[in-house]
């Protein structure tokens, strides 16, 4: 089957796993839905589009993505509201950041109507999957490697996209201890750190693994020049609050246009706050927060929403923040962006999808 619009081959399974799955107990990324949706790019187009139960891949020693790389992925949630539908949150950007991803992966882009189509019919047919639980919601992980059976560096030819999903009791996280990195590097420019290829993951690893034998949960990056500018903080962007302005960095080739990050800067503008997008230094930061006038400090990302700093080490020495209960405007956006995702309030920015 060749594909000009979305037909979706279904081949559900006979038993479903449902009744084995404690909803409120679920380890976070080890739960698996029913079903998957996968589809193949052969010969220059995208076809066999299929629901089918998620399963084992079977994958040759040659398979170039297991070689060189060429992998992306994306994530996303899906809630339930009160009134028993599901909503997806901004899933179009999901679409739209994907087919970056691809591009600088030398990937096809996968269009926008085929991932919202494979997305929304695979999330619909495994509705029972989104949990019920105040604060849980399916986490959903749309991804692309290469499948070319081949040794040698140059772009596949051949490339399988899928989606599966797995349930997740609320991301809850401790205010993280973050430390500022200066030696190990997340992106550089010219490179791929505002794609969300898995390469860049792997790369992190190790920083990370340093950093938590130190004792902190996260790393805050630092631009691979001069250790200068602030980027991110472990997978998510880094929002602060200083004195009235909200300041966070500008999304560039080294960082990744996060869609939490732009939601809440777009509200902390209708909001009334001053925004500076733009190069924030690490200078800045510790200088605010030797004058206390540094008054919030977050991630921002998918899984957790707002993941509050509570300290910042530079150079050994430690800096500690307001306590979390002082944070007006992370605490106020939190709840804000959690009531929108989960259909409890109107949603003025046409953020949410209901299926
Ligand atoms: C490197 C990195 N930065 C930022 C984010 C936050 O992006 P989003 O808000 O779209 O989840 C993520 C998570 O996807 C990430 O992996």
């Amino acid at each position: 089957m060749i594909l000009d619009t979305l037909e979706i081959d279904l081949e559900l399974v006979s038993q479903s796993r449902l009744d084995e799955v404690d909803f409120d107990n679920l380890p976070f990324g080890r739960v698996f839905s029913d079903h998957m949706f996968i589809m193949e790019y052969k010969d220059g187009r995208w076809c066999k589009a299929k629901i089918e139960g998620y399963r084992a891949l079977s994958i040759m020693p040659a398979m170039s993505v297991l070689h060189y790389g060429q992998a992306i992925f994306e994530g996303m949630k899906a809630y339930r509201n009160e009134q028993g539908e599901v909503l997806l949150f901004r899933p179009e950007q999901n679409a739209r950041r994907l087919n970056e991803s691809a591009r600088r992966m030398c990937m096809p882009d996968v269009p926008e109507s085929m991932f919202l189509d494979g997305l929304k019919k695979l999330i619909d047919l495994d509705r029972e999957w989104v949990p019920k639980q105040e604060g849980s919601s399916l986490y959903i992980r749309p991804f692309m490697v290469a499948t070319d059976e081949y040794v040698g560096i140059r772009p596949s030819d051949s490339y399988a996209f899928i989606i599966f999903t797995c349930p997740v009791n609320s991301y809850y996280t401790e205010p993280l201890h973050v430390k500022i990195e200066e030696e190990y590097t997340r992106a550089a420019q010219g490179g791929t750190g505002y794609a969300k290829a898995a390469g860049n993951y792997a790369a992190s690893l190790y920083p990370a693994k340093m950093a938590q034998e130190q004792g902190f949960r996260q790393l805050i990056w630092t631009d691979a020049i001069e250790h200068k500018y602030i980027e991110e903080s472990g997978t998510m962007n880094v929002c602060f609050v200083i004195g009235n302005k909200f300041i966070t960095p500008k999304s560039s080739d080294t960082i990744l246009a996060g869609i939490t990050r732009d939601s809440v800067t777009k509200i902390a503008r209708d909001w009334g706050f001053e925004i500076e997008e733009r190069k924030v230094t690490v200078q800045e930061v510790i200088d605010a927060l030797k004058n206390n006038t540094l008054i919030e400090a977050f991630g921002a990302g998918t899984a957790a929403t707002i993941a509050q700093i509570e300290s910042i080490t530079f150079r050994g020495q430690k800096f500690e923040l307001p306590t979390k209960e002082h944070r007006n405007f992370s605490n106020k956006v939190y709840a804000y962006l959690d009531d929108l995702k989960n259909g409890r309030v109107d949603d003025p920015y046409g953020w949410t999808t209901r299926l």
